[in-house]
């Protein structure tokens, strides 16, 4: 079966609608076809500064979310980031197979940046797509599935993989990313020309899975709209009512197109009635069962721990031959 390899940061106290659509859904879809290793990337997670008991909690919180979403740890291989030493092992190789420049050109860390200056910046925030390719070549990862920020970052990690191979002899398998073009990036619903964002600058432009589904409703019923009142999908002159006709979309499984034929003669108003209704139904299960995982701590560990158990495996033989290849001494 084919290796799938995701990550996702335990960055905020919730997953966004943008993370589930754009990613996670995708993850629980391949569990099947495919030998599927999803991480909670906390090492990712330290890259901006944070408050350590926020980011345990935060973590188990991920855990659960994403079992919560219907990842199933009898079908997939799910585990924290820091729980398996390798990432950070091959992190440092990679580094040394970086160029300075070429880590420079990376726009997340520019954007990261831009408001207070790289002065202020860690180097673990310019090394941070390093260490996202690490943690999909030690898996001889076939497709990564995520969302269309990630486009980039996935390109490094091709690229390193190419350049360790044409040096050092093939080792790695060359990922393929795996973007859906629908889901690829759920905009802010205040400002629909920017990607939905834990950081976005009003909380009433996201929606957390986690918070009271009466506050997600009456979010995407202040949503922002476009001028007119004709209910079309046209991201450049629409870009409000498409991203709801997007979200729509894919809670229901109804193509776009059948919807813009349903809502002919209707106005803002019913769309988002409907879309206040459809994320209502998904958020309300997702956020009991959620809940419910978070009570039993002792399980989630346990799931975790497998789950590093079977990463640690498939890591340390990539790992082996790396080193081999590098030509490190083997410890005796
Ligand atoms: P993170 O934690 O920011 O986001 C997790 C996933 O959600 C996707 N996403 C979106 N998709 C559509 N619309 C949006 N508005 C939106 N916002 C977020 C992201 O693209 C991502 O797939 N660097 C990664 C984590 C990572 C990783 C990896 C991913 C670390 N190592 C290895 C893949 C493989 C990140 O910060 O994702």
């Amino acid at each position: 079966r084919p290796r799938v390899f995701s990550g996702i940061q335990p960055t905020a106290d919730s997953f966004h609608l943008g993370n589930y659509l754009g990613a996670v859904r995708q993850w629980v879809g391949m569990q099947d076809e495919h030998d599927a290793f999803y991480c909670v990337v906390d090492l990712h997670a330290i890259t901006m500064g944070h408050d350590p008991a926020k980011l345990r909690e935060r973590s188990l919180r991920s855990a659960a979310q994403l079992l919560a979403a219907g990842l199933d740890p009898e079908r997939c291989t799910l585990f924290v980031q820091s729980h398996v030493a390798e990432h950070t092992q091959l992190a440092w190789i990679l580094g040394c197979l970086t160029g300075f420049g070429e880590a420079g050109r990376m726009t997340q860390f520019k954007d990261k940046t831009q408001k207070q200056g790289v002065e202020g910046a860690t180097v673990g925030l310019f090394t941070y797509p390093v260490l996202m390719a690490a943690d999909i070549l030690l898996y001889q990862t076939d497709a990564v599935p995520v969302g269309e920020d990630q486009r980039q970052h996935l390109e490094l990690s091709r690229d390193l993989a190419q350049r360790f191979n044409a040096r050092f002899g093939k080792t790695f398998r060359v990922p393929e990313p795996f973007i859906l073009a629908d889901t690829a990036k759920i905009y802010d619903l205040q400002d629909p020309t920017a990607k939905m964002s834990k950081s976005s600058s009003s909380p009433n432009g996201i929606i957390d899975l986690l918070d009271d589904p009466k506050t997600s409703a009456k979010r995407i019923r202040s949503a922002v709209t476009d001028s007119g009142r004709e209910i079309t999908f046209d991201r450049e002159n629409k870009p409000g009512v498409s991203n709801l006709l997007t979200i729509l979309s894919a809670l229901t499984g109804r193509p776009v197109p059948e919807l813009v034929d349903a809502y002919a003669g209707k106005g803002y108003g019913d769309l988002k009635r409907d879309v206040a209704d459809a994320v209502v139904e998904f958020v309300t299960p997702f956020r009991e069962r959620t809940l419910a995982l978070l009570e039993d701590p002792e399980s989630l560990d346990n799931i975790l721990a497998r789950g590093a158990e079977r990463a640690r495996t498939v890591a340390a033989e990539t790992l082996r031959e790396v080193e081999d290849r590098l030509g490190f001494v083997v410890a005796k």
